[in-house]
């Protein structure tokens, strides 16, 4: 089943939580989520000065050209939370390139490379502008990657747990070896509960700002 096939069709996670395929009328839902939880897993809406860009180069896109592999949490007070997957991170790579970064560069200026002049989300015009490699040979064995975020309402009461086992499920089933994540160093939260739910973290092959944690799957 597809999110095409079903849109309208839940997984019920139980403490109220449902989750379901995203849609784009939750894209305002995850640029929110994603802000609120994108300082390291707490809430970066004091240091960004466009509270939209750090969803659409970590969400939106996702929602947008992976929709089989996009969910959004919901409990009674509305979304509360994602889990976004890329099966072939290459050939997402090349969607962004191609497609997704210059009509956002047409409107965003390019502060340019030196980041001591950098403010507020300075850093995400820069990234829209010349965005990092996401392939690295190291990571060639866990070829998908995805993103997990949940407002604090619902953390702590095993959704990421289960979030991450339905995603696992459908990139296992569309036979996908291996499954990435970049996590910030500082988040050891975030790294902590990767490690609990069966990845490993991924030495030598870190990038300026995260690390990497993976998972073979069969
Ligand atoms: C990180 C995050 C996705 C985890 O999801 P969660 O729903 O809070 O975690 P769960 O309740 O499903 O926990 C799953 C397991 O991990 C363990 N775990 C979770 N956080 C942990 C921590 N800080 N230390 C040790 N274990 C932890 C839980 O004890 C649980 O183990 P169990 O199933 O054996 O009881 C969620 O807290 C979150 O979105 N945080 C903010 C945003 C963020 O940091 N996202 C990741 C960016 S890379």
């Amino acid at each position: 089943m597809t999110a095409a096939e079903d849109i309208f069709m839940s997984f019920d996670l139980g403490h109220g939580f449902t989750l379901r395929w995203a849609n784009a009328g939750d894209q305002d839902a995850l640029k929110a989520i994603c802000l609120k939880t994108g300082d390291a897993g707490g809430d970066a809406s004091a240091i960004e000065d466009d509270p939209d860009l750090l969803g659409l180069i970590y969400a939106v896109p996702y929602q947008v050209f992976e929709p089989d592999y996009a969910f959004v949490l919901e409990d009674a007070d509305g979304v509360c939370g994602y889990v976004l997957g890329a099966p072939d991170t290459a050939r997402f790579e090349k969607r962004l390139l191609t497609d997704w970064y210059p009509p956002l560069r047409a409107r965003l200026r390019d502060p340019g490379p030196e980041r001591s002049g950098w403010h507020g989300s300075d850093w995400a015009r820069y990234h829209i502008h010349h965005p990092p490699e996401l392939t690295h040979p190291a990571l060639a064995a866990y070829p998908a990657h995805g993103h997990i975020d949940l407002l604090p309402r619902a953390q702590g009461a095993g959704m990421g747990r289960r979030m991450m086992d339905i995603l696992i499920g459908r990139l296992s089933a569309a036979h996908v070896r291996g499954l990435h994540l970049g996590v910030a160093p500082s988040n050891e939260r975030a790294i902590r509960f990767y490690e609990k739910i069966g990845f490993r973290r991924l030495r030598g092959a870190d990038v300026p700002d995260a690390c990497w944690m993976v998972k073979a799957l069969r």
